[in-house]
């Protein structure tokens, strides 16, 4: 009876170890942008709730700055389940949707308060669905902010812009948009446009005010236009193969956790586009320029033929849809 006991007592401490020291599922978040961002501050915030709530079960890891993944690999390497959640720009999708191009129509929506009514309304939630079918689920829209221009000189009208080389991400849509101006686009990493502006082999970028601060851009850019001329915001994704095999739960806790710091990613990209601006302004290195109503509407008629392009990707409806936002 005696040995019976301690047989027991021996199977009950190893099935108690064993369960104790099961592994947390790990959850590595890759983004290019720096930790004092909104995407940063999204990031570690949803990092620390989940350690909070899920101790034991999942731990985030969050590798900023292009430390583990730039943009260009970033969601090929999540279908390889070498990374398992990030939040690319939506510029950076078309290769597995051309609809998610409707947020690089230029002038498309004229503020935040109008990108955040798309984003919520039914077309704007049916579009997190738009990558289901290349293994990809869209977990919530994030904030940055509107674009500005910068460059080397003085950008106040399209003709300023002609022959200049700028450097965009990787979608279509942008490249048109500066050829519609005569200007030269070019696709580049995000984690290389400090040293293209830099060296000068690029005349100028556009970026939200919180990414040219960050990155510093304004360093090295003399002249920022304060343009508003598109928007910027991200996409948090996870792959289906990920996300579907979590018990339910967990999946319910992490989305809750994700949700709460979107929102407060969201604040503070609210808050930047302000302060950053201001610190810009302020820095003595860049000067904003304000474009007259006049100035504004060349860059309007310029730009906006571009949506006639991407219509037939897009569809005509979602980009109808997203306009009504403005009202
Ligand atoms: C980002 O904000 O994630 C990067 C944007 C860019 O590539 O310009």
């Amino acid at each position: 009876m005696r040995l019976l006991t301690t047989a027991v007592a021996a199977l009950a401490l190893t099935v108690g170890a064993q369960v104790a020291t099961a592994a947390p599922i790990e959850l590595k978040f890759s983004h290019v942008v720096a930790e004092n961002t909104p995407k940063g501050q999204m990031a570690n915030k949803f990092r620390d709730l989940v350690a909070e709530r899920l101790a034991g079960k999942v731990e985030v890891k969050v590798f900023p700055s292009s430390q583990l993944f730039g943009d260009g690999k970033v969601l090929q390497a999540m279908l390889l389940g070498d990374v398992q959640m990030a939040a690319p720009s939506l510029s950076k999708f078309q290769k597995y949707t051309k609809k998610l191009q409707v947020f690089d129509l230029p002038f498309l929506f004229k503020d935040m308060a109008a990108v955040e009514r798309f984003q919520n309304s039914s077309s704007g939630q049916k579009l997190l669905k738009s990558l289901e079918k290349k293994g990809l689920v869209g977990l919530g829209y994030l904030h940055n902010g509107m674009k500005q221009l910068s460059a080397n000189d003085p950008l106040r009208v399209p003709a300023d812009a002609k022959s200049k080389k700028f450097r965009i991400m990787t979608s279509d849509v942008l490249q048109a948009q500066f050829e519609a101006v005569d200007a030269v686009p070019l696709k580049k990493p995000f984690s290389e446009v400090f040293t293209l502006l830099q060296t000068k082999a690029i005349d100028g970028q556009e970026n939200t005010w919180s990414n040219i601060y960050s990155k510093k851009f304004f360093e090295v850019q003399p002249y920022i236009t304060e343009s508003n001329h598109g928007v910027l915001d991200y996409l948090v994704v996870t792959s289906a193969e990920f996300w579907l095999t979590l018990d339910d739960d967990v999946r319910t806790e992490l989305k809750k956790a994700l949700d709460e710091a979107i929102a407060h990613g969201n604040k503070i990209a609210a808050e930047k586009a302000d302060s950053d601006k201001a610190a810009i302004a302020n820095s003595g290195r860049s000067e904003v320029l304000t474009l007259s109503d006049a100035e504004r509407q060349q860059w309007v008629d310029a730009m906006k033929p571009v949506w006639k392009q991407f219509e037939d990707q897009v569809g005509a409806d979602l980009i109808k849809a997203a306009e009504a936002s403005n009202k």
